[in-house]
């Protein structure tokens, strides 16, 4: 995809929560389901699969039991996904589904992330899932609804989804007291504001970005009791899976921009509380 169609594509996406009955036709089933196999590589290590499935009778009501919220009318496919446990494999998975999921919207389709425990469900079954691998999270698609219904716009405004946190409050520069301003993103400022456009569990954004000379440190604010809920509900961190997708946004956006570098992790400047935790870096090269 050029530049214009990335940015163009992050800044369309929603979560769509009501779909037409029509599935999508079979040349965009193929198109998706292509790109779902190829994704195969995440990149911190990772080597999570997925698969695009049609919905059943059986998987949508298996939803209502699973911990996710807001009730999806009529998806006609989901995507699913398993990563083997270890260190980044939540990362690398959002990065690559949140790939899948834009591909997903260039098509033409809605998508909505549903993060639930989803392990031992009949989506698992359907994935051949592994005892050492996890499902984190699953994606609804098909044909977005013409007419979404009221009850679409009562769960946005319930998660507060058209709300992102403002920049300062995300972004950084040399140390968490000083805020990073446009001017000193330079470059780099449109790949920071699509990362903020992102979709995250319960629109939580616990994306933190801190710019040295040269290199741009992730990190994760993880909400305590936000963290506590959710491991009850799925036992599976999601808010690291919200700091892949944010490295996606990050990343595809500055390679369509031209901007290179690549994921390492560096030496990085102290966090400023316990529940901030470093992840990863992206190393800008010239
Ligand atoms: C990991 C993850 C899990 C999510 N789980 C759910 C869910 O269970 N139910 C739901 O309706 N939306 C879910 N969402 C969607 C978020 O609520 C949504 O991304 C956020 O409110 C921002 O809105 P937007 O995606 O329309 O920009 C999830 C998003 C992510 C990234």
């Amino acid at each position: 995809m050029n530049k214009e169609a990335i940015t163009e594509v992050i800044r369309r996406r929603t979560s769509c929560r009501s779909y037409e009955k029509t599935p999508m036709s079979p040349e965009i089933r193929a198109q998706l389901a292509d790109f779902c196999g190829a994704q195969t590589h995440g990149p911190l290590g990772a080597q999570p699969h997925f698969l695009l499935i049609s919905a059943t009778e059986e998987n949508r009501a298996a939803l209502k039991g699973l911990g996710t919220y807001g009730f999806i009318k009529n998806p006609t496919a989901f995507i699913l996904g398993a990563v083997k446990r270890g260190p980044n494999a939540l990362e690398d998975f959002g990065y690559l589904l949140e790939t899948i999921v834009l591909r997903a919207t260039a098509l033409g389709l809605g998508t909505c992330w549903l993060g639930g425990s989803f392990t031992r469900s009949s989506f698992a079954h359907a994935l051949a899932l592994r005892e050492e691998e996890l499902l984190p999270a699953v994606i609804a698609t098909g044909l977005p609804a013409e007419n979404p219904r009221l009850v679409d716009r009562l769960i946005r405004g319930g998660a507060g989804s058209d709300r992102r946190l403002p920049w300062e409050q995300l972004f950084f520069n040399s140390d968490f007291s000083t805020p990073l301003t446009t001017t000193e993103a330079g470059a780099y400022t449109e790949a920071l504001e699509l990362l903020r456009l992102g979709p995250s569990a319960s629109n939580r954004q616990p994306w933190r970005v801190l710019k040295t000379a040269g290199a741009w440190h992730f990190f994760v604010h993880h909400n305590p009791n936000y963290r506590k809920q959710m491991k009850l509900v799925t036992a599976i961190d999601l808010q690291r899976v919200d700091i892949g997708i944010a490295m996606s946004h990050f990343a595809l956006t500055a390679t369509a921009l031209g901007l290179r570098g690549v994921w390492q992790t560096q030496p990085f400047p102290a966090p400023p509380d316990p529940d901030t935790e470093y992840i990863i870096s992206w190393v800008e090269q010239t």
